[in-house]
């Protein structure tokens, strides 16, 4: 990020401007959903192009939006939040020269450097970037009116093919679709990535004419055109092809999620120290951060800005979606965490289930198919065999038995339940929300509880009734221990 911000307060530069054009539908795709919004890494290609974009410059991020506008302004919007983006409707999608050419006012009398990306190039990096207008603003002592990045393909069917002349200066960008057979023999290619003087830019797309094979406005005929006005047109050779790629079909898509998966699990292995038992069978998503010693087994699924600790162990088969997991925690397998939080030294699984801002204490287990909605499991509590807690508050070391439920909704309202510290719940209670169950309680098996229990209290039945009082003793001595706090010194009349 520093090193990005040094473009912009470069003494004796104009400032950068970044627009990315994310207009189009993308045919490709065979999709009813903008191309743009289709999901690498579990975030739409354009949030990944305005992450970049928005490492570059402190500018609002401009993105020509036409299909789906209120849909793909929303995926922006989500990234850009603190950033700003402006919007330039194009209403019509006549080709890349016409979608800049939508920004014409917002932008012809712009002093500025203007960096113009595709939405659907989702890897290129700030660093290549940088370079790119590194050199369009130190070309020739001078810098030039336009900078094109390139890459040469084996194969090079589709893309824009860059033609130059004899002393190997660049001459035109020619379209797969107009090219000659000559032409289609050429393999360094338009990445769709340009760096160009705004000015200029607008002066030269005013001329651009749709006399091709697709009828369209192309941006690619603007370098031919600055440099007929005698102005300099310079080429940026970029050696990662892939990097700069764009997305056109399904194929490559799932291309680009392979690649951007084997980064992340790379980067996991090599700078966290986490053990992947099949690399190639595991799915994590780019901002998850795994800590040292973690054993992750196949056909895991992590998504989201999911942080792990130290030292935990996730079996085979389970999703954890946005979490947030201590140190020594083992997740057996085939659970599903999403959005919870879990402390140090927790059990969970196997097919166990956490959602809506669960949260576990230090210590806890939850087990064999367990359902936690919305729930707090205090430290050291149990819920081993197949219950469902939903909205409910749980002490400590309180243990729930097999077949529990909190009975939260009463067909209108979601209503909470509260377990104090040390209670026994027995197997296949149902605790009728809203409801309390006093610390040191007890439910007899197969109880229906309705009511409030006391601290201390056995309750058993349907509905469940007090059956007796526990620990009279202890009953007692918490009675003195109150009286002595309240600063009592002589017997209560009772
Ligand atoms: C374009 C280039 C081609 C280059 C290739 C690299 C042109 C004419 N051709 O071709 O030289 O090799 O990218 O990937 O520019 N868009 C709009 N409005 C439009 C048309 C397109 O916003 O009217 C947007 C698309 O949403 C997309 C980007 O511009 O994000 C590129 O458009 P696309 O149709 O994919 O261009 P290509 O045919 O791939
Ligand atoms: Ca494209």
């Amino acid at each position: 990020m520093e090193k990005q911000s040094q473009f912009q307060l470069q003494e004796g530069h104009a400032p950068l401007d970044v627009m990315i054009l994310a207009a189009g539908l993308g045919t490709r795709m065979r999709s009813r959903k903008a191309k743009v919004l289709h999901q690498l890494g579990g975030r739409p290609l354009i949030a990944h192009v305005c992450r970049t974009a928005a490492a570059l410059t402190q500018r609002p991020i401009h993105v020509v939006v036409g299909h789906q506008a209120e849909l793909v302004e929303a995926a922006v919007r989500e990234e850009l939040d603190e950033h700003g983006a402006v919007f330039i409707k194009q209403e019509e999608q006549r080709g890349t020269g016409d979608a800049v050419k939508a920004a014409r006012d917002a932008f012809a009398q712009t002093n500025s450097t203007l960096l113009v990306l595709s939405g659907d190039v989702p890897l290129i990096t700030a660093e290549t970037l940088g370079a790119l207008i590194h050199q369009h603003r130190t070309h020739r002592g001078r810098g030039a009116a336009c900078t094109i990045l390139t890459v040469r393909l084996e194969d090079p069917m589709g893309y824009g093919r860059i033609v130059r002349d004899e002393e190997g200066l660049f001459q035109k960008i020619v379209e797969q679709k107009d090219a000659t057979p000559a032409e289609r023999q050429i393999k360094e290619i338009n990445a769709g990535i340009y760096c160009f003087e705004t000015r200029s830019l607008f002066s030269a797309l005013a001329r651009v004419e749709p006399h091709n094979a697709q009828g369209e406005y192309y941006l690619t005929d603007v370098p031919e055109i600055l440099k007929s006005d005698g102005e300099d047109v310079s080429v940026y050779l970029h050696a990662d092809a892939r990097e700069v790629s764009g997305i056109n079909t399904r194929v490559e898509l799932a291309e680009f999620e392979r690649l951007l998966r084997q980064r992340t699990i790379r980067r996991l292995m090599l700078d966290s120290g986490v053990t992947f038992i099949d690399p190639l069978h595991t799915y994590v998503s780019p901002e998850t951060q795994i800590g040292r010693d973690c054993i992750i087994y196949p056909d895991v699924h992590i998504e989201g800005a999911t942080i792990i600790g130290d030292d935990c162990e996730i079996r085979a088969g389970t999703r954890i979606t946005k979490s947030r997991i201590g140190s020594g925690v083992t997740v057996k397998d085939h659970c599903v965490i999403v959005d919870s939080e879990i402390a140090n030294n927790c059990t969970v699984g196997p097919s166990a289930h956490l959602r809506m801002q669960t949260k576990l204490e230090e210590g806890a287990c939850v087990g064999n198919f367990v359902e936690v909605k919305k729930s707090r499991l205090g430290r050291g509590s149990k819920s081993m065999h197949l219950t469902y807690l939903g909205d409910a508050t749980i002490g400590e070391k309180t243990n729930i038995g097999a077949g529990t439920v909190t009975c939260n909704y009463d067909g209108k309202n979601k209503n909470p339940t509260v377990i104090e510290d040390n209670v026994k719940i027995g197997s296949d209670t149902m605790l009728v929300a809203p409801v309390r169950v006093g610390s040191g309680s007890v439910t007899a098996a197969g109880s229906v509880v309705t009511k409030d229990v006391p601290p201390d209290t056995l309750v058993a039945g349907v509905p469940a009734v007090i059956k007796k009082r526990l620990n009279e003793n202890k009953e007692e001595q918490r009675g003195e221990e109150e009286r002595l706090k309240d600063g009592a010194l002589v017997t209560q009349p009772e």
